[in-house]
């Protein structure tokens, strides 16, 4: 199995892999970054869903072979005390649910608001509909992100 070295996180992470395994069983299965989840793994769902050079990206169809000096970021490397203003607004207006689809939702959500600063609510909802929620807490997920960006720029 050929040996890979990627940016993770701000750190460099080696491992070895076949050529086709996706990003999302390394993080999990080699490196234990469990906080990016399997949901689908046809890229339909979000679950997975991590930055690559800062864009939000599914980590169930990337496959480590076509990555190599990329920054990679996971939840885990987010923030370094999990209050990311995401992870504060997240806290406040109580998002989770079950939890399960909350890092994807999360990693896209601070992807789009790196890009989009002040975001009206249709330019969010575009943003995050492609992240599934079982529990339906779309609209908590929509304030949250609101008052992220309100947090961000003030
Ligand atoms: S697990 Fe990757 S999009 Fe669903
Ligand atoms: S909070 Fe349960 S799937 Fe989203």
């Amino acid at each position: 199995m050929p040996n890979y070295t990627l940016q993770i996180n701000g750190e460099k992470k080696s491992f070895t892999a076949d050529e086709d395994t996706p990003l999302l069983w390394v993080l999990r299965d080699e490196l234990n970054l469990v906080g990016t989840k399997f949901g689908c793994g046809i890229a339909q769902c979000g679950a997975c869903t991590v930055h690559i050079d800062g864009v939000a990206t599914r980590s169930c169809q990337m496959q480590v072979s076509i990555l190599s000096d990329e920054n990679i970021t996971t939840i885990e490397g987010l923030s370094a005390d999990g209050k990311h203003p995401i992870q504060e607004a997240w806290k406040e207006l109580d998002v989770p649910q079950c939890g399960y689809c909350q890092s994807g939702q999360i990693m896209t959500a601070s992807a789009f608001l790196s890009e989009n600063k002040n975001p009206s609510e249709e330019e969010i909802r575009q943003a995050m509909h492609g992240n599934i929620c079982r529990c339906a807490s779309y609209n908590r997920i929509e304030k949250a992100v609101k008052l992220a960006s309100e947090k961000m720029s003030s």
